[in-house]
């Protein structure tokens, strides 16, 4: 297959890969231009930037200034494509948004929430505004919205599938039956609901699929489907340029399909993650709760079992053992750190030989 470009907005790559946005610093300025220098769009992860010390008396402050100086990084590192990933439960979700914008960003990633000011938040026409969605109906549900309101439209919508790392727009229930929840399943009704309203605003709404892609022959059979790209993030973590501790790749490089878990999160969603000894001892009741940051709107002091900042944070800096690591179902395949570049390569090999 040749390989198709991908157009969000005013934004065109060569290669259809965009790298999910992955937080509390998994995906920082050293990631997402190394993708974006090839070829795909990199993004860069608002959640959890800054210093655990300073952002204990200012936390609004410190991811504000902590986000623009990964950006500046970023933007002195690379000409190509970037985009910020916003978690629309973050308390300081509005202000992150504008602070993106405000540093010329282009592409903004909204999930874990409903984005449904998200267009007033942004009046500047030439930002590509990115829901990320988990079915045909939350499309469905914001287009009307917009339609209404703004009379605007989604630039292009990643549909996030259960197979995903992270949180997941899925419930328990529903992840018990995941064949059901398949892309392959999802997708034709997400590209349905678009139909209306590419016509009534005479442009295409591009869908980008994510969770378990991990060859260039599955972005092909995406391709195929109707997506017009794709959204990688376990990959992306196994690689040089990702800036998280060598514990961490570790782990991935270790994991076995049976290691590889649904999570409750103190963020309220389901998540996947590794089943290592600190989710076991979350299990236990041995890890104290303390809440240093105040996030989260949807954390719940009392009923969240652990602060998921620390606890991500550890494994950040290679204390896995008292860190949370999340990975999407396909970790358990990881079995090298490649350069980005190489990586990409191999995925367009996969492509084209589709
Ligand atoms: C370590 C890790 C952290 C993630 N953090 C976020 C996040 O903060 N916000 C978000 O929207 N998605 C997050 N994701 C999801 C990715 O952006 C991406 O959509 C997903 O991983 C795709 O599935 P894959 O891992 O099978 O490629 C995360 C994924 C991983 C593996």
């Amino acid at each position: 297959m040749e390989i198709p470009k991908l157009t969000i907005g005013n934004t065109t790559v060569d290669v259809p890969v965009v790298q999910g946005g992955m937080g509390v610093r998994v995906s920082l300025a050293s990631l997402a231009t190394a993708v974006a220098n090839a070829g795909g769009i990199g993004t860069i992860s608002s959640m959890g930037l800054g210093d655990i010390e300073k952002s204990l008396t200012d936390y609004e402050r410190d991811s504000r200034d902590s986000l623009i100086a990964e950006i500046r990084k970023a933007k002195s590192m690379t000409d190509g494509a970037l985009a910020v990933n916003i978690m629309g439960v973050l308390s300081n979700a509005d202000d992150l948004v504008r602070t993106s914008v405000a540093e010329g960003i282009k592409i903004i990633i909204f999930g874990a929430g409903l984005p449904t000011k998200l267009p007033a938040l942004v009046p500047e026409e030439d930002v590509s505004l990115v829901p990320i969605i988990g079915s045909g109906r939350i499309a469905k549900l914001i287009m009307r919205t917009w339609d209404k309101k703004y009379q605007r439209m989604p630039d292009a919508f990643i549909l996030e599938g259960p197979l995903a790392g992270g949180h997941l727009g899925f419930s328990l229930e529903q992840l018990e039956n995941i064949e059901e929840y398949s892309l392959e399943k999802l997708l034709p009704g997400v590209l349905e609901e678009l139909k209306p309203y590419e016509e009534k605003y005479g442009k295409k709404i591009p869908v980008i699929v994510a969770g378990g892609i991990y060859t260039g022959e599955d972005i092909a059979k995406m391709i195929k489907l109707g997506a017009s790209g794709v959204q990688m993030g376990t990959r992306f973590v196994a690689t040089e340029e990702c800036g998280v501790s060598q514990e961490f790749k570790q782990a991935y490089l270790d994991a076995k399909e049976e290691d590889i878990v649904i999570i409750k999160s103190p963020v309220g969603l389901p998540g996947r993650a590794i089943n290592n000894k600190f989710m076991k001892d979350v299990e236990a009741g041995k890890i104290p709760m303390k809440c240093p940051y105040h996030c989260l709107t949807s954390c719940k002091m009392g009923k969240a079992k652990y602060c998921i900042a620390q606890a991500l944070v550890n494994s950040y800096f290679g204390d896995v053992d008292k860190g949370l690591l999340f990975c999407g179902q396909n970790a358990y395949r990881v079995n090298e750190i490649l350069p980005v570049q190489g990586l990409i390569d191999e995925l367009k090999q996969g492509i084209e030989n589709a």
